[in-house]
C-alpha cells in the first residue's frame, strides 16, 4: 500500500522536474556573472570579434551590433544558451573552434554587461545547460 504511495510521489516529482528543466527558472536580470569575468571577456573579444562587431559591440559593415536595442529584440525571450551555441558553434566564422568555452563564456558575460544587465556574485557558467536555465529579457520583469 506504502510503497505505492511512495512511486506515485516519484512520478509526480519526475514530471515536475521535467516540466522545471525545460522552463528557464533565471533571468539576465539576476546577476549572472561577475565584473572580473566581463573584463575577461572584454580582453578576449577586442582580440577576437572586434575587428568586425565593433569596439563598442556596435556592430561593423558586415557584421550586426551585439549590444543595445536591435540586438537584445533579437534575442528576447531566448536564453543565454542559445547565444553561447550560437557563438560557440559559428563565431568567429573562419574558425568557432579558436576560441574555447571558457573564454566564450567570458566575451557572453562582457556582451551582457555592455548591454546593461548587471553583475552578480558567481560567474556565468561556460555548460549550455546551465546557461539555457537564463533567459534573456529586454525589459526587465516585475518582481516575481
Ligand atoms: C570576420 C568577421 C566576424 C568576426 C571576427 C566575428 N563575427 Fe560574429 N558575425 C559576423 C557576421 C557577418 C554575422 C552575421 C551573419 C551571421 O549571422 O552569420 C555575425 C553574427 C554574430 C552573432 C549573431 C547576432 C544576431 O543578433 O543574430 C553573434 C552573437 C556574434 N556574431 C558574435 C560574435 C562573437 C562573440 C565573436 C568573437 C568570438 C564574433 N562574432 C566574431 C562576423 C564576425
Amino acid at each position: 500500500m506504502q510503497s505505492k504511495l511512495v512511486l506515485a510521489g516519484i512520478a509526480a516529482a519526475a514530471v515536475v522536474a521535467v516540466a522545471l528543466a525545460q522552463e528557464p527558472t533565471k533571468s539576465v536580470w539576476d546577476g549572472v556573472y561577475t565584473e572580473d569575468q566581463a573584463k575577461q571577456g572584454q580582453g578576449y573579444y577586442n582580440s577576437e570579434c572586434a575587428s568586425c562587431h565593433g569596439d563598442q559591440l556596435n556592430g561593423g559593415e558586415m557584421a550586426p551590433p551585439l549590444a543595445g536595442g536591435e540586438f537584445l529584440s533579437n534575442w528576447n525571450g531566448i536564453t543565454v544558451g542559445d547565444l553561447f551555441e550560437r557563438i560557440r558553434t559559428g563565431m568567429p566564422p573562419s574558425d568557432p573552434g579558436k576560441v574555447g568555452r571558457e573564454p566564450k563564456a567570458a566575451i557572453v558575460a562582457y556582451m551582457l554587461q555592455m548591454n546593461k544587465f548587471p553583475a552578480g556574485s558567481a560567474a556565468l557558467a561556460s555548460d549550455t545547460e546551465s546557461l539555457k536555465q537564463i533567459k534573456i529579457e529586454m525589459i526587465k520583469p516585475d518582481k516575481k
